[in-house]
């Protein structure tokens, strides 16, 4: 029931209709019997700031951020979260009495999605694409395992340097180079969104590469379908989306929302 009590939260994006995080985070509250609810909020990129003051001066209790705010949100904020600080990004904001404190969960959902079908261990992970997923990605596995990113404009890969992050050009010379290194693959760009491309040639996949793609649209990718037809295991980036979305609700709530659960809604969602 919606209530004088219940407590909303929301995502902030430009656009958002499409988004998946409102029928996710409502089956968790629903599920859990937390009385609160979770919108959608098309706010365009110059109305940010006025947005946020709007969320302060309502006491929103939190917000998923999304393109193209991560960014440019972060000078509205209170405080960050360390990685946040670090890799310049928000996708999470907590309202913890009345202060706004940024975080970013991208890299962590990755982490946990990747761990579905490997120990991660010391293997060596390939990233294409440094855009704000791609860094927060790298960042999160550069704390333990060696990474590579290739990238289209290779001058955005040197911030990532900075953490023992190797990076370099993407075209099909280092792709050969670096595939041939790495145990772990992960596309983070949007290429084979809504689309039959792929950032990687199939004929250049092996059979004992881990792969993972965080485009989830379509759930199954030219990149996951042809890494599957060489006999990889493969991970879609549903599953990035989920995990990242339990971690921004565990950071508002405390508590840790069924994985099953969030998957379902967001797969009804995705299917709409
Ligand atoms: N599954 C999830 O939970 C999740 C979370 C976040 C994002 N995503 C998805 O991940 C994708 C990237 O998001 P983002 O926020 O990182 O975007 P972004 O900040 O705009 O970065 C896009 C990245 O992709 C590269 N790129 C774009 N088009 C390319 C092309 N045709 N060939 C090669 N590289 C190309 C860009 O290279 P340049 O630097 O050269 O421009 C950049 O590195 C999107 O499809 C987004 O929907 C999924």
């Amino acid at each position: 029931m919606v209530d004088a009590k219940t407590r909303l939260y929301g995502v902030i994006g430009f656009p958002t209709r499409h988004s998946l995080s409102p029928s996710m985070h409502n089956a968790a509250f629903r599920a859990l019997g937390i009385n609160a609810v979770y919108l959608a909020f098309e706010v365009h990129p110059e109305e940010l700031g006025d947005a946020i003051k709007g969320f302060r001066a309502l006491s929103i209790s939190g917000l998923n951020v999304t393109m193209p705010h991560k960014e440019a949100i972060i000078h509205f904020l209170d405080s960050l979260s360390e990685d946040s600080g670090e890799i310049g990004s928000v996708n999470t904001v907590v309202n913890r009495n009345g202060k706004l404190e940024g975080h970013t969960t991208d890299g962590i959902g990755a982490r946990r999605a990747l761990e579905r079908v490997i120990e991660l261990g010391e293997r060596r992970i390939l990233i294409i694409g440094a855009g704000g997923a791609g860094k927060a990605i790298a960042y999160e596995l550069a704390k333990d395992n060696d990474v590579v990113v290739l990238n289209r404009t290779p001058e955005k890969v040197k911030v990532l340097e900075r953490f023992g992050i190797t990076g370099d050009a993407l075209n099909r010379g280092n792709l050969g180079k670096y595939l041939k290194w790495a145990e772990v693959l992960i596309n983070a760009t949007p290429v084979g969104m809504n689309s039959w491309e792929t950032p990687v040639p199939g004929e250049m996949l092996r059979k004992d590469l881990v792969v993972m793609d965080i485009v989830y649209k379509p759930l199954k990718t030219r990149l996951l379908t042809e890494a599957e037809l060489r006999g990889c295991k493969t991970v879609d980036g549903l599953w990035m989306l989920v995990y990242q979305g339990i971690e921004s609700f565990r950071l508002w709530t405390g508590l840790e929302p069924d994985e099953g659960l969030m998957r379902g809604a967001a797969l009804e969602s995705l299917s709409q």
